[in-house]
């Protein structure tokens, strides 16, 4: 079985960090988000990968991801030329696919499950499709599948004002070619997009069984700022620490990460934290749930609940909670006691008392 992950599209609702890297690429826990979905498909011993890059993400993508043999796969990339919505990104991929059954992850999606079970239950299905379902407290923001009193999907409504359910449809789906056919069948909707919900919908209508596979741990739809800090956390939960980069005269507590070539001096870390390589960290206190990306450096800060990307800097920040810095960007506190909560997009730089 292929995959295939979706990363075109635009990212505009996690300005300003996208409009500079796709959010594909945004780390959370340490690492990009596409990672986490890629080493999924991986574990499910999917090896033949399809990315769907766009205009904005194919330059990026190609860099981070290349052939994909880091991730133990094989990478094609499939162009699509505009984000006409998921069930168009499925058709530029119809070449690539060739007529066989293939798993669809959405690239800006996370999940704490892993993705063999569904591989299996789609396996089990002759004929059928697998659909991921997640129970949410929002389901007017995504996809939202109705069951009927067998547990059958029966109807599929993308980002309803007035959902059937509460259950989410998330981005992981096991189809058989059949939906090929189905994504040429749709029509754009009202936002006008190619939904592949509304593919879906036709599989149903066509009488093809769509089988709901309830997720029972976390998933996070990374398509706001929130989410990526919420993604962060839910990630760095799983963290197992090690301190194998230099720690001197530093309190370590929990699990805390520190890569090699990375230095801490004179901290106290509450984990989960992760220090990635060339960061350093001076006279501070870390954490809980703070990502530090590759160069980053905090020097006499509280920083806590926050992702720092490559190169950021907090210096003398009271203390710097729930917050995203972006990449080279400089939060300068000149030793406020204030808390204080930024978001900062690349090379952005914030000074205060
Ligand atoms: O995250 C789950 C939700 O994803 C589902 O509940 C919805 O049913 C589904 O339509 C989708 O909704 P979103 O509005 O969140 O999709 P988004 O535009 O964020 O795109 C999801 C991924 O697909 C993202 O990695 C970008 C990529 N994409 C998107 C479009 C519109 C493409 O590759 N091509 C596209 O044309």
């Amino acid at each position: 079985m292929k995959g295939l992950v979706l990363a075109g599209g635009s990212g505009t609702r996690l300005r300003p960090f996208t409009y500079s890297q796709p959010k594909h690429l945004l780390p959370v826990g340490g690492k990009a988000i596409i990672d986490y979905g890629i080493e999924a498909l991986a574990a499910a011993g999917i090896r033949e990968l399809g990315v769907v890059v766009g205009m904005e993400t194919d330059g990026p993508l190609r860099q981070h991801l290349a052939d994909g043999s880091r991730y133990g796969v094989d990478i094609d990339y499939v162009f699509q030329p505009q984000p006409r919505g998921l069930a168009h990104a499925v058709l530029c991929a119809e070449e690539y696919l060739a007529g066989e059954p293939f798993f669809l992850f959405l690239g800006d999606n996370l999940l704490q499950d892993p993705l063999g079970e569904m591989v299996r239950e789609f396996i089990r299905t002759e004929r059928g499709s697998v659909i991921a379902l997640k129970e949410v407290p929002n389901p007017s923001d995504y996809g939202v599948a109705q069951l009927d009193e067998q547990g059958r999907v029966v109807r599929l409504v993308e980002k309803p004002a007035h959902p059937p359910s509460a259950l989410a449809v998330v981005g992981a789906y096991a189809f058989g070619p059949e939906i090929m056919d189905a994504c040429k069948r749709v029509r754009p909707s009202n936002r006008g997009e190619l939904e592949i919900t509304d593919a879906i919908q036709s599989l149903i209508d066509d009488g093809r069984p769509v089988l709901p596979h309830r997720l029972r741990g976390w998933w996070k739809d990374t398509g706001k700022a929130e989410h990526l800090l919420e993604a962060n956390e839910c990630v760095l939960d799983e963290l197992r620490g090690m301190a194998e980069g230099e720690t001197v005269d530093c309190q370590l507590s929990g699990a805390v990460h520190v890569a090699p070539g990375a230095r801490l001096e004179k901290c106290v870390v509450h984990g989960p934290v992760v220090v990635a390589k060339g960061a350093h960290a001076q006279g501070s206190h870390l954490g809980p749930y703070v990502s530090l990306g590759p160069e980053a450096q905090v020097v006499d800060s509280r920083v806590l609940h926050s992702i720092l990307m490559d190169g950021a800097q907090a210096s003398q920040v009271g203390a710097l909670t729930h917050s995203i810095l972006g990449r080279r960007s400089r939060a300068v506190g000149k030793g406020s006691t204030r808390t204080v909560s930024l978001l900062l997009g690349d090379d952005g730089h914030v000074q205060f008392e």
